[in-house]
């Protein structure tokens, strides 16, 4: 304990030894705090072996002074030494208290591709193995290439089937668009490239339309195209049917009826037999047996003439279909507008 009278050098040597000794985390700073003060040569036993020679008048009170540092500060590095065990100790049992190494592992969630990437995969992969290559194309189109190009010149009625999202508020003879449907990819592609060509794109579409269980004003589409000399209706119904029975499954039959499309001719729309109920009519064929999955056509000689095709040298099919469409078949989805609610539930259910 300090009193008025203990000697200052004393008292700043008690200051500087605790302070330092407060600094201490391990055993090693320990034993070198404790060879700097208590040892041979260390600070407080040099202050001890001095008091014989101090003033006399000061031995008293300097040897009294410095035998109670000494005392204080082994009772210090003892105190220092057990908290220092204590930390070690309370650290890592705590941990090993912590980790209780029967628990059964939690589940990392893992994430899945989206329906309608998964549906157009599957789809190309379909294409692919007949030669058909992937090819992407732009959303924003022009009028020319979403309509005019494909045999569709402005304020034709046909355009009546596409209900169009504008870009362009001023009246332009070539305004731009979000593309209603990924035909337009057909021309970009003759335009760039020599026959023959198989291509498929995959892509987003968009229709101004109100939305209900069957539409959604953003969907995708899945364009085939092929062209070549010599290619026939029947290499259209051959490829489709090989596509139809490696999606819907092998019993399928396929069914081609005219339809219209001004850039085919002749145009179809293409069916398959029901697979839920085997063609005898159920809800999901509308009781009629059948169910149409895609327009296609005969490439129209005007349109190949456009892009500087020769349609005496040339011909070729395309089709397209909505990969919601072929996905809601497939997998018995009610209604379309699930695909982009954002609802994890309903699109876990595929993954
Ligand atoms: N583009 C058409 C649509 O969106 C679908 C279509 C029909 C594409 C016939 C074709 C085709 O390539 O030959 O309704």
């Amino acid at each position: 304990m300090q009193t008025n009278s203990t000697p200052k050098p004393i008292i700043e040597l008690e200051q500087q030894a605790l302070s330092e000794l407060a600094n201490a985390t391990q055993e090693t700073d320990l034993e070198n705090w404790r060879i700097s003060y208590l040892g041979r040569k260390g600070k407080v036993t040099l202050v001890l072996r001095s008091v014989s020679t101090a003033p006399e008048k000061q031995r008293a009170a300097l040897g009294k002074a410095a035998n109670q540092l000494k005392a204080k500060l082994l009772k210090s590095l003892d105190e220092r030494g057990k908290a220092i065990q204590n930390l070690d100790v309370g650290e890592s049992k705590k941990e090993a208290f912590d980790i209780d190494v029967t628990l059964p592992g939690r589940p990392v969630g893992k994430g899945a591709l989206h329906p309608t990437t998964q549906i157009i995969r599957d789809i190309s992969k379909v294409f692919d193995s007949l030669g058909f290559k992937w090819v992407e194309g732009p959303e924003v189109e022009s009028d020319s290439y979403n309509f005019q190009k494909l045999n569709i010149p402005m304020d034709h009625p046909a355009r009546d089937m596409w209900n169009s999202l504008w870009i362009d508020n001023e009246p332009n003879s070539n305004p731009t668009l979000l593309r209603t449907h990924t035909s337009p990819m057909q021309i970009r592609i003759m335009e760039t490239h020599t026959p023959p060509i198989r291509v498929i794109v995959p892509g987003k579409t968009y229709r101004y339309e109100a939305t209900d269980a069957t539409h959604e004003w953003q969907f995708a589409q899945i364009e085939g195209l092929a062209i070549d000399r010599n290619i026939t209706f029947s290499d259209l119904k051959g490829t489709l049917e090989v596509f139809a029975k490696r999606i819907f499954g092998e019993k399928r039959r396929a069914r081609f009826r005219c339809d219209f499309f001004p850039f085919v001719e002749p145009g179809a729309e293409m069916s398959i037999d029901c697979f839920k109920c085997e063609g005898n009519g159920c809800r999901v064929c509308g009781f009629s047996g059948w169910i149409e999955i895609m327009g296609a056509g005969m490439v129209h000689p005007k349109v190949l003439r456009g892009v500087g095709y020769d349609p005496e040298k040339y011909s070729g099919f395309a089709f397209g279909m909505g990969a919601e469409r072929i996905a809601m078949l497939k997998h018995s989805i009610e209604d379309v507008r699930d695909f982009y609610a954002n609802d994890l539930d309903f699109i876990k259910q595929l993954g």
